[in-house]
């Protein structure tokens, strides 16, 4: 079926996910449209059926209410919102989870740009380039106010949440440019807080980065940086955080940061608990804290146990840990969290 808020105003389906969100939009849309008609039709006629009699006109019938037509209406009634409610439910399950394998991309958000930074180091203003045909999953967090990460070609949103980490997914299977917006009010230049996102077939994707990475190497890499700052004057100024070296990725990044941050004084990456627990494995495990509470140690555990360790304090450690609050800019929390994810095995 064709939706019909996209006859009206023609957004293409570009996502894996875009056709679903459309036909239980439309579900919605159809039977809040006949119950408005049904409800509005039921009124105009009992008006006129039931008004005031000419003859007798003090006189109105009793009314006791009618037992098998109120349960029957209730119950319809209750079953519609329940298919709604379940069949939501499915499609935002899938909105959620990211499939295993996607490829991953981090996201900053700050008035008013976005920044999107690959694994391999590479860092893109106001520009995402994806491969068509593979599930990416974006890392978001932002440096100041909230901010959302709308595509409205793919239906798919999400807040941004600052000293946190969101993540949204998608797939576009097709070849094609896609709006970015802002979709929370963050200050006086939160419309023009836009970015492309552009799809794009998946051999040129990796000839993309291949050619990149070859010019970091070499270091040859000024002039791309400089094509992917935006024209638009009211963009922020240049990405913050140490500039990575040539042909450093995240995780490389994040390696450096460990040492030169003395992470590595109480944090073993040999699975030998020191000071405090080790990284080796770390990412994705279960973690059990003094308190007896447990938690799996995601994106935002890291973050968390980075900025706030005394939060949750793993069993068998002391509290110890500082802060790295205002010590760590997001862009090394970024590398950080990609190097200790890189230690999962
Ligand atoms: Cu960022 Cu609105």
């Amino acid at each position: 079926m064709v939706a019909l808020l996209n006859s009206i105003v023609g957004l293409p389906q570009a996502s894996t996910i875009a056709a679903s969100v459309d036909v239980l939009y439309d579900f919605v849309f159809w039977v809040s449209l006949v119950s408005l008609v049904g409800i509005t039709a039921a009124m105009l006629y009992c008006m006129v059926r039931y008004r005031r009699s000419k003859s007798d006109p003090e006189k109105t019938p009793y009314i006791e209410g009618h037992t098998p037509s109120e349960l029957g209406m209730s119950v319809v009634l209750f079953i519609i919102v329940m298919v709604i409610f379940y069949w939501g439910w499915v499609d935002y399950k899938k909105i959620l989870t990211a499939p295993a394998g996607a490829m991953e991309i981090n996201v900053t958000a700050r008035q008013w740009a976005w920044q999107f930074e690959y694994t391999n180091g590479r860092k893109m203003l106001g520009e995402l380039v994806v491969p068509a045909g593979r599930p990416v999953r974006l890392l978001m967090s932002s440096n100041d106010v909230l901010h959302s990460f709308f595509v409205p070609n793919f239906r798919v949103k999400q807040d941004i949440v600052p000293g946190a980490y969101t993540t949204l997914w998608f797939e576009a299977p097709e070849v094609g440019e896609h709006p970015v917006y802002c979709a929370e009010y963050c200050g006086t230049a939160h419309s023009k807080m836009l970015a492309t996102l552009r799809v794009i077939d998946a051999d040129e994707y990796a000839q993309w980065q291949m050619k990149w990475e070859y010019g970091q190497k070499l270091g040859i890499g000024e002039a791309e940086a400089a094509e992917a700052t935006p024209a638009d004057s009211t963009a922020a100024p240049a990405a913050d955080g140490a500039a990575p070296a040539a042909g450093e990725d995240l995780a490389t990044r994040g390696k450096r940061a460990f040492a030169e941050k003395g992470c590595n004084a109480c944090h073993s990456i040999t699975g030998e608990s020191v000071v405090g627990p080790t990284v080796k494995g770390l990412f994705g495990s279960e973690r059990e804290f003094v308190d007896g509470a447990t938690a799996t140690a995601d994106e935002n555990y890291l973050r968390e146990s980075i900025m706030d360790p005394q939060q949750h304090v793993v069993k068998g450690f002391q509290p110890v840990m500082p802060t790295f609050r205002g010590t760590l800019t997001d862009d090394d929390t970024n590398a950080l969290i990609a190097y200790i994810k890189s230690l999962r095995n």
